[in-house]
């Protein structure tokens, strides 16, 4: 357990900017998830906090201890990639412990810590057999075994799980959750899947072209997402977004969309004029019967494009005029594309964001 600190952290590849002013303190047994599409820089800030790739500028400690020029087999870091790279002539004990091994551990040492690794990842009825009589969620836990018999300060993981099928990864997610809590070794896991930051992170710092976009507890970054950029990518399906100035007439304020159409905003705090992009999350959309919305909500109609039937909800496409627009409904109801459907949205569940920074308002 320890904690790790990155300083305004760069990293150039000559003249590619891959990582930009990176600040980050991550507290001991703290989980923390960067997530980001591809080539927004993860798995080389990763790289650096493992010694495998030099800071341009900035500084690394873990635990206090500057690690700029220390060489990677000395930070006491175990890593774990998206290949998992075992060796496949020798078997799962041989390839958990090899570390151990080259590290000169007394014999009973080894077996010890082995076993209990293999204990931890349900691996102990499995230690004969060789990688390639194994599926690749065993594959993927010898590999963690072998970094969890180092017993590290810190664990990185890039992607472990991208290789596996939709329901294994499922599975691993979980045992990657149970795995944290038994051994409270402080994690830096990478991923670009949102779900998986989600569900693991206590902290997720979502990065964008190089850049931190924001660091918070999964439900800061749901609730309160810092910009439009965070918006769109925390959420599955993506939050939906109208683009238009802030009208005011009266007491009435509205969003005059580009396409023309207005929409009343129930108590909008936005100045008169200013232009934003308004978003609302498809699981806020609440199907309505009347185009008038209750006090204190906002109503959106639209023409429904695509109906996906999901089992236990259905996800509607629809053209709301100003663009497309998806919504969730759960219930009985069939629906029939060009049928006009309207939602109704709590006015405190909608985000504005500033057109020109993509920030918050
Ligand atoms: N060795 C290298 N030489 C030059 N450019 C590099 C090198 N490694 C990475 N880059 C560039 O740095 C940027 C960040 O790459 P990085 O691998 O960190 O992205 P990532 O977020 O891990 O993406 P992915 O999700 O695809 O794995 C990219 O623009 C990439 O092309
Ligand atoms: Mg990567």
């Amino acid at each position: 357990m320890a904690e790790v600190r990155l300083e305004g952290v760069h990293k150039l590849f000559g003249s590619v900017v891959a990582v930009e002013d990176f600040n980050l303190s991550i507290g001991s047994s703290e989980f923390v998830v960067f997530v980001g599409p591809s080539g927004c820089g993860k798995s080389t800030t990763l790289r650096m906090l493992a010694g495998l790739e030099d800071v341009t500028s900035g500084s690394i400690s873990i635990d206090g201890r500057a690690v700029n020029n220390v060489h990677p087999k000395d930070r006491d870091i175990a890593m774990v990639f998206q290949n998992y790279a075992l060796y496949p002539h020798l078997n799962v004990f041989d390839n958990i412990s090899f570390g151990l091994r080259a590290k000169r551990l007394p014999k009973d040492e080894i077996a010890k810590r082995t076993n209990e690794a293999a204990e931890i990842l349900g691996l102990g009825d499995l230690l004969k057999r060789r990688p390639g009589e194994l599926s690749g969620g065993q594959k993927q836990r010898v590999a963690m075994g072998r970094a969890i018999v180092r017993k590290p300060k810190v664990f990185l993981f890039d992607e472990p799980l991208s290789n596996l099928d939709a329901k294994l990864r499922h599975k691993m997610r979980a045992e990657m959750k149970i795995l944290h809590q038994r051994v409270q070794t402080t994690t830096v896991y990478v991923t670009h899947d949102q779900v998986e930051a989600m569900t693991l992170a206590d902290r997720i710092v979502i990065m964008n072209e190089g850049h931190i976009e924001q660091v918070g507890t999964p439900d800061e970054v749901y609730k309160h997402p810092a910009s439009q950029f965070v918006a769109s990518f925390i959420g599955s399906p993506a939050m939906n977004f109208a683009t238009g100035r802030i009208e005011a007439s009266g007491k009435t304020m509205s969003l005059r969309t580009d396409s023309g159409t207005s929409l009343d905003l129930a108590g909008c705090g936005v100045a008169e004029g200013t232009m934003v992009q308004l978003g609302f999350r498809p699981e806020h959309m609440e199907l309505a019967d009347t185009a008038k919305p209750a006090r204190g909500h906002v109503s959106i109609a639209g023409s429904i494009t695509v109906v996906e039937p999901m089992g236990h909800e259905t996800v509607l496409t629809c053209d709301a005029g100003f663009g497309e627009i998806v919504g969730k409904y759960e219930g009985e109801r069939r629906f029939q594309p060009g049928e006009t459907v309207k939602f109704h949205i709590r006015a405190d569940r909608l985000h504005y964001f500033d057109l020109k920074t993509g920030l918050r308002i």
